[in-house]
């Protein structure tokens, strides 16, 4: 059985996350969708809450049954490792991704050589989406309803119009 990681910070899931876990879902036995600390990123949302997000939009799209939802905060190889896994897969939006996830790849590649990274292509109507620009749009009061799974639209937007 092939199981593959998809690793990301999902500050929160978009619906272009969502994109990449529903095709990963199809070509692989079984999906890990991974929220893990990016050290160059502030969370605006709790990692519980992130994940409690995830599983319920997986929840809701009955389609998708090989997919879970796991936290960890250390090294994604360690957990590559630990749970004996060896693919881990991740969009691409624009040549902008490129750098930073042809760095990551090799690094891991490096730091554990069982370690392969799968790219997907984002879908064309979702390269320019990013969660950074759902936090900004929704903080300033903008409309995000189109950026971000409908079932989980409310709690999003409350959190990001919500004085903290
Ligand atoms: O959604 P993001 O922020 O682009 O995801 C980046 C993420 C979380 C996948 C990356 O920062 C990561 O793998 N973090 C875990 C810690 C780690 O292994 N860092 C070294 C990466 S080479």
């Amino acid at each position: 059985m092939k199981t593959v990681v998809c690793p990301g910070s999902f500050d929160p899931i978009t619906i272009g996350h969502m994109d990449v876990i529903k095709r990963a879902s199809a070509l692989f036995d079984k999906v890990i969708v991974l929220v893990a600390t990016n050290p160059d990123k502030t969370g605006f949302f709790t990692p519980a809450e992130k994940c409690a997000l995830i599983e319920r939009v997986i929840a809701h799209d009955g389609d998708i049954k090989n997919v879970e939802v796991q936290l960890f905060s250390g090294l994604l190889v360690e957990f590559l490792e630990k749970n004996q896994i060896t693919a881990v897969v991740k969009g691409l939006r624009a040549i902008s991704d490129f750098e930073y996830e042809f760095q990551m790849a090799l690094t891991n590649h490096k730091l554990y050589t069982k370690c392969e990274t799968v790219f997907l292509t984002s879908s064309a109507e979702n390269m320019y989406l990013s969660s950074s620009i759902v936090k900004q749009i929704g903080a300033l009061g903008g409309d995000i309803s189109q950026f971000v799974p409908m079932c989980i639209y409310e709690e999003i937007h409350n959190k990001l119009t919500s004085k903290q």
